[in-house]
């Protein structure tokens, strides 16, 4: 790999023994790759708060310093960690103290969580904590090169806002928040982010849970690379087209989609594919539909509903504001709970606005912080859970054992309310 003089410097310890392990990381992980050279960021999204065994036992051993070596830089020397080089924030992470008595979520992960956050807010993490960075101050611009975790914001980042970031992975952002610098390959790159597979839709998609399907769809059919969508599509919001990615990357690795017209690199279909022209396309039709809805629904016998879970990836104002009105003057029956994940920050607005009292009023909460998939937690004894979320849908039942419903989020706040799921294909 090519160094310009001041990684080589970074490489050579003159900015610190911290940055020097980053920098080595990341010379080993484009090697790795067969990168040819580091690309400049000043955007990094990760994870360094999110609890865990080895975390406590580490930062027990060594402090966070100790923590952020070892995880974060793949590093075992007793190293100081400096500030962030570059703006930098947390993603999701697990449940924060005010979840207790709510979440079955561990008192000593919480107290762990709270501590990190306090070391690494000092040394100039932003903690968002959420899975959906870009609903609450980290929107990059169309070009700006990242570097990312999170399946659901990368797809995001790339092909709504036009950014350009991979999806890294723990000690690959931690290394690049210390030096502002992540290996030039994959998305940074122009010639492979054109699309590769082409879907034309022929049935109406014009709902949160319709954009779901189709992007379970879309992921499944293309797997890594890049689906182009075309068709009978309306138009998506800000909620539709992250739901649309996260299924996308769901049951494919999706990390980059083209809508002509919406995807800022792709004006029309022939900018979208580029080069390699336009291939022929797979119809996504009512049968098509039908096929995804029914593999969601595919892990549900019994219609006595436990637990409904909404806000995957993290809800937005506007669907805050949806589920507060669905519940207005309701109660949930007695043998079902109702969480809404929603972005800390965002929770400050459905509380001023009066959403989350609303809410609150029926028997729901409205949490932050994490989820039941990332924290592996659902309220005791959930045998069967609805969700208005492909990506929930496809993994919860794997994670905790339990039973899903895929639907719309009227037909989740049915199911919070009767106790029963009484959904079919919207
Ligand atoms: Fe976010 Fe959890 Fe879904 S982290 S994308 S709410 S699985």
């Amino acid at each position: 790999m090519r160094l310009t003089d001041g990684e080589k410097k970074m490489r050579d310890g003159a900015e610190g023994a911290a940055v020097a392990a980053a920098m080595d990381l990341l010379v080993r992980y484009g090697e790795a790759l067969g990168c040819e050279h580091l690309c400049d960021i000043r955007n990094v999204a990760g994870t360094m708060t999110q609890p865990s065994p080895v975390k406590a036992r580490l930062a027990a051993e060594g402090g966070w310093d100790k923590a952020f070596a070892v995880i974060n830089l793949d590093c075992d020397d007793d190293i100081e960690i400096p500030p962030m080089r570059v703006p930098t924030c947390q993603l999701q992470h697990g449940f924060g103290p005010d979840a207790a008595g709510t979440v079955p979520y561990p008192g000593k992960m919480m107290e762990l969580q709270s501590d990190a956050e306090v070391f690494y807010g000092r040394r100039g993490v932003s903690i968002l904590a959420t899975c959906t960075p870009y609903q609450v101050g980290n929107l990059p611009v169309r070009g700006e090169h990242c570097a990312w975790m999170e399946s659901s914001a990368v797809v995001y980042a790339n092909s709504v806002l036009g950014a350009r970031t991979n999806c890294e992975g723990t000690a690959s952002t931690g290394a690049a928040s210390l030096t502002g610098k992540i290996p030039c390959w994959g998305n940074h790159l122009d010639g492979n982010r054109h699309g590769t597979h082409l879907v034309h839709v022929t049935t109406p998609v014009d709902s949160f849970a319709g954009w779901g399907m189709l992007g379970y769809f879309a992921g499944a059919l293309s797997g890594e690379q890049r689906p182009v969508i075309t068709g009978d599509l309306g138009r998506p919001d800000l909620a539709d087209l992250k739901h649309f990615g996260a299924a996308a990357a769901t049951s494919g690795g999706v990390e980059m989609y083209h809508i002509p017209g919406i995807t800022p690199e792709a004006p029309d279909l022939a900018a979208a594919f580029g080069p390699g022209g336009v291939p022929e396309a797979a119809g996504y039709g009512p049968a098509q539909r039908s096929a995804v809805y029914e593999a969601l629904n595919s892990q549900g016998t019994s219609t006595d509903v436990d637990f409904v879970l909404l806000g995957c990836p993290h809800a937005s104002v506007a669907q805050i504001w949806r589920v507060a009105r669905a519940l207005e003057g309701k109660r949930l029956s007695g043998s079902t709970r109702l969480w809404l994940m929603v972005p800390r920050a965002l929770k400050d607005v459905a509380d001023r606005s009066g959403y989350t009292a609303t809410i609150e009023r029926a028997g729901g909460n409205v949490l932050t912080d994490s989820c039941p998939a990332m924290s592996r937690v659902a309220p005791a004894g959930t045998r069967v859970f609805a969700t208005d979320s492909a990506k929930q849908a496809h993994y919860l039942p794997a994670i905790l054992g339990i039973e899903a419903w895929f639907g719309t989020l009227e037909e989740g706040v049915d199911a919070a309310v009767t106790g029963r799921w009484r959904g079919d294909l919207p």
